[in-house]
C-alpha cells in the first residue's frame, strides 16, 4: 500500500486513520518519499491556532521548481508538461516538454534577475491564459520572488489595489488578450492602474494580440527580445520551508481583498499529494483543469500539483462557447483528455445547450470528472454524469478554498462511492468538524453546522499579507482553536459532507468569490446614491446572481432609472470588474435595519429570491414598513 497514492476505500480509511492518529509521521513519510529536498526538516510541525502560528517542515531547504521541473528532466524530459490550447480553434496547440519548460522558466528567471528582482520581492502577474503565465509563476518561484497573480478580468482599480497592497516592484503582462471573438486591452488596463502605483519599476510585456500599445520608456519592455538572449539555465534559489511562495487575493466580507500568503514546502507537499489522489493521475494521462491561473484552482491544479507529479497539464486560453458550445468537448476529443476539472457554473451553461454539441465528439478517453468552486446542484451533477462521463467516470466534487491551498473534502475516484451534491469525505490529514451556533462541536450525524477544521494541514495560508490580525479575526476567532471556513455544511448518516454555502457576506457568482462590501462601496460612489445593500439570489447558470437595493439621494430622484442602473454597473465594472455587475437593481426609499443600524440582509435575500412567505420576525426592525414597500416593488 502506498499512502501517497490511494487505490481503494479500505486504503483510504487506513490512511485517513493514520493521518489523524499520527499526523506528523504521516506527512513526514509523504514528504520524504515523494519530493527532493536540499536539506531535510528539523521539525515536521509546530502550531498554535490561538496566535495563529503554523510551521511545517521547519528547517527544510528546497525549491519548488526543482520538484516541478529539474527532477523530471532525466525521466520525462521529452514528455509534454504544458499543452497549450489557444483561443483560436484553428491555431495549432503547443506542446511544451519538461525540458523546454525548464529552459523557458530559466530564461524568464534570468530576465527577472536582470531587472534586479531577488528573493522576497513581489511580482504582480497580470496575464491571460498563455504559456508565459505559467512560466512567469515558475520563474518567480525559481528565484524566490513572491508571485501575486491577478486574474486578468479585474479592472485597473482592482489591479492597483492589489499591486499596492503587496508593494509589487514589477508587473508582467501582455499587450492584450483574446476572449472568444473579442480582444481585451490588458496593457491599457495596466497603464491606468500604474497611475496609482508608485512602487512599480518595471513592466514586462508579452506580445499576444499584436495590438498598438504605448510603451513607457525606462519602465516598459517587450519580453520576447529579452528572453531570446537570456541563458537557458538558472540555478534555483534555495528557500526555507516557510518562505512565502505566493500571495493570492480573495474577497472578504468587508473591506480590502485579503492577500492570502502561501509558503513553500507545505504547499508543495499538499498540492502534489491531493492532485495525485483526487485525479488518480497515471503517467500517460492528459489532465485538463479549465480554471484560470488567476485563481487558486489554477495555481494548485494547473501549475504546481500537476507539474510536481510530472503530469501533462492543459492550459486553455479560450472560453467554452467560442466558436460554439462544443469547444470543451472538441478539446477533450482532440487531446484525449483523461481527467477533466471544471466549475458547476460552466456545467450549467453547457447543459442548457443542445446535446448535439456533446454528441459530436468522442469523449471515451475521460476517466475522472471534477467540479469546484460552489455547490453543484443535482440536475447539473446528473447532466455531467450522464452526458459527459456516460455514467462511467466518477465525479469528484472537490470542496476547498483559496485559504486552504488544496482540496480538502472530495471523493477519491474509484474508491469513494459518490452521491450527487456531496463532497463526501475529508482527505487524509483533514480533520473536518461541524460547530453549532453556541460554539460547541456537533458530534452526531445528520446535522447542519458551520464547517471548521480542527488540526493544521500543510498548505494552510499562513497569514494575510500585512495584516495578521485580520487573519486571526477572520479564521480563528469564531470558534476557539479551530479554523473557520465561512461555509455551512450538512453531515449525513454515513459521515459524508454536503457544503450548503457561505454563512457570511461573501456571495459566489459563477464560482467567483465576491464580498458585498467592496461592491456596495463602488455603488455608493455614484453621486446619486445615498446607500445600498446587495444580496445574492438563485440563478440558473451563475448559481447566484447579485441583487442590489439602492436608496437615492435627492439628486437621483426623477432620473431615468435604467440610465442610473447602467451607470451603477459601469462603476462596479471600473472599480472591481465585470464579474461583479448586478443583475437586478431596485430603487427603494429605505433598507430594513435593526435597532442597532445593521441591515437585515436575511430579509433582503428572501425578497430577492422571491420567497416572501417566511420572512421571519420583522418586529425588531427599526422600520418594518419599508419591507412592504420593498416586496411591492421587487423585481
Ligand atoms: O463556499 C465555498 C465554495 O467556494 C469557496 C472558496 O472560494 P475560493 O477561495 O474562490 O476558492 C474556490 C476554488 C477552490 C468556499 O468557501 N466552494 C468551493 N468548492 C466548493 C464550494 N462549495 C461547494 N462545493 C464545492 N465543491
Amino acid at each position: 500500500m502506498s499512502q501517497y497514492h490511494i487505490k481503494n476505500l479500505e486504503e483510504y480509511f487506513q490512511v485517513y486513520r493514520k493521518s489523524v492518529q499520527n499526523p506528523e509521521q504521516f506527512w513526514e513519510e509523504i514528504a520524504e518519499e515523494n519530493f527532493i529536498w536540499r536539506k531535510k526538516w528539523d521539525k515536521v510541525l509546530s502550531w498554535d491556532f490561538s496566535k495563529p502560528e503554523l510551521k511545517w517542515f521547519e528547517g527544510a531547504k528546497l525549491n519548488i521548481t526543482e520538484n516541478c521541473l529539474d527532477r523530471h528532466l532525466h525521466i520525462r524530459g521529452n514528455k509534454t508538461a504544458i499543452l497549450f490550447e489557444p483561443n483560436d480553434p484553428k491555431a495549432e496547440a503547443e506542446h511544451i516538454t519538461y525540458k523546454q519548460l525548464y529552459e523557458r522558466v530559466s530564461e524568464m528567471a534570468n530576465v527577472l534577475k536582470d531587472f534586479g528582482i531577488k528573493k522576497g520581492d513581489r511580482v504582480c502577474i497580470y496575464l491571460p491564459m498563455i504559456p508565459e503565465l505559467a512560466i512567469s509563476v515558475l520563474a518567480c518561484a525559481r528565484i524566490g520572488a513572491v508571485h501575486s497573480v491577478v486574474f486578468a478580468g479585474f479592472s485597473a482599480a482592482a489591479l492597483a489595489t492589489r499591486i499596492n497592497d503587496s508593494d509589487c516592484k514589477m508587473v508582467i503582462t501582455s499587450d492584450g488578450s483574446f476572449r472568444g471573438n473579442k480582444t481585451i486591452d490588458l496593457k491599457g488596463i495596466v497603464d491606468k492602474a500604474l497611475e496609482d502605483c508608485e512602487g512599480v519599476e518595471t513592466v514586462l510585456v508579452a506580445k499576444r494580440i499584436h495590438s498598438e500599445i504605448t510603451m513607457q520608456e525606462d519602465r516598459d519592455y517587450w519580453l520576447a527580445p529579452l528572453l531570446e538572449v537570456a541563458y537557458k539555465d538558472c540555478g534555483a534559489e534555495i528557500m526555507n520551508a516557510e518562505d512565502p511562495l505566493f500571495i493570492l487575493y480573495t474577497s472578504g466580507s468587508t473591506g480590502m481583498p485579503k492577500g492570502m500568503v502561501h509558503t513553500t514546502a507545505g504547499y508543495m507537499v499538499y498540492s502534489a499529494y491531493t492532485f495525485k489522489n483526487v485525479f488518480q493521475y497515471n503517467e500517460e494521462d492528459v489532465y485538463w483543469c479549465t480554471a484560470d491561473i488567476g485563481w487558486i484552482t489554477g495555481h494548485s491544479y494547473i501549475v504546481y500539483g500537476p507539474l510536481a507529479n510530472g503530469a501533462t497539464t492543459v492550459m486553455f486560453e479560450g472560453v467554452p462557447n467560442y466558436p460554439d458550445w462544443g469547444r470543451f468537448w472538441e478539446i477533450v476529443a482532440k487531446h484525449k483528455i483523461n481527467q477533466f476539472y471544471t466549475a458547476p457554473t460552466a456545467i450549467r451553461a453547457l447543459a442548457k445547450e443542445n446535446l448535439s454539441f456533446v454528441e459530436k465528439y468522442d469523449l471515451s478517453s475521460l476517466k475522472v470528472l471534477g467540479t469546484v468552486g460552489e455547490p453543484i446542484n443535482e440536475e447539473a451533477w446528473h447532466w455531467y454524469n450522464d452526458n459527459i462521463g456516460k455514467k462511467k467516470s466518477p465525479i469528484v466534487d472537490t470542496w476547498w478554498q483559496t485559504e486552504t491551498g488544496g482540496i480538502m473534502i472530495s471523493p477519491i475516484p474509484f474508491s469513494t462511492p459518490t452521491i450527487p451534491t456531496f463532497a463526501t469525505l475529508p482527505l487524509p490529514g483533514i480533520q473536518a468538524c461541524l460547530m453549532d451556533e453556541n460554539g460547541e462541536e456537533i458530534t452526531e450525524n445528520q446535522m447542519n453546522g458551520r464547517l471548521c477544521i480542527k488540526f493544521p494541514w500543510p498548505s494552510m495560508a499562513r497569514t494575510i499579507w500585512g495584516n495578521h490580525q485580520r487573519y486571526k479575526d477572520t479564521y480563528f476567532s469564531a470558534f476557539e482553536n479551530k479554523y473557520f471556513t465561512g461555509d455551512g455544511a450538512l453531515r449525513d448518516a454515513t459521515g459524508y459532507y454536503r457544503i450548503t454555502g457561505r454563512v457570511d457576506d461573501v456571495i459566489i457568482v459563477s464560482g467567483h468569490n465576491l464580498g458585498t462590501a467592496p461592491i456596495e462601496d463602488a455603488i455608493n460612489e455614484h453621486p446619486a446614491v445615498a446607500e445600498s445593500a446587495i444580496v445574492g439570489f438563485p440563478h440558473d447558470i451563475k448559481g447566484n446572481a447579485l441583487y442590489g437595493y439602492v436608496i437615492l439621494k435627492e439628486v437621483g430622484e426623477g432620473r431615468d432609472q435604467n440610465n442610473l442602473r447602467n451607470e451603477i454597473n459601469q462603476l462596479i465594472t471600473e472599480r472591481i470588474g465585470p464579474i461583479a455587475k448586478l443583475d437586478k437593481i431596485q430603487f427603494t426609499s429605505g433598507l430594513p435595519k435593526t435597532r442597532s443600524g445593521k441591515i437585515m440582509r436575511r430579509i433582503l435575500r428572501k425578497i430577492a429570491g422571491n420567497d416572501t412567505k417566511n420572512l421571519g420576525d420583522t418586529s425588531t426592525l427599526l422600520n418594518p414598513d419599508v419591507v412592504d414597500e420593498i416586496i411591492k416593488n421587487a423585481l
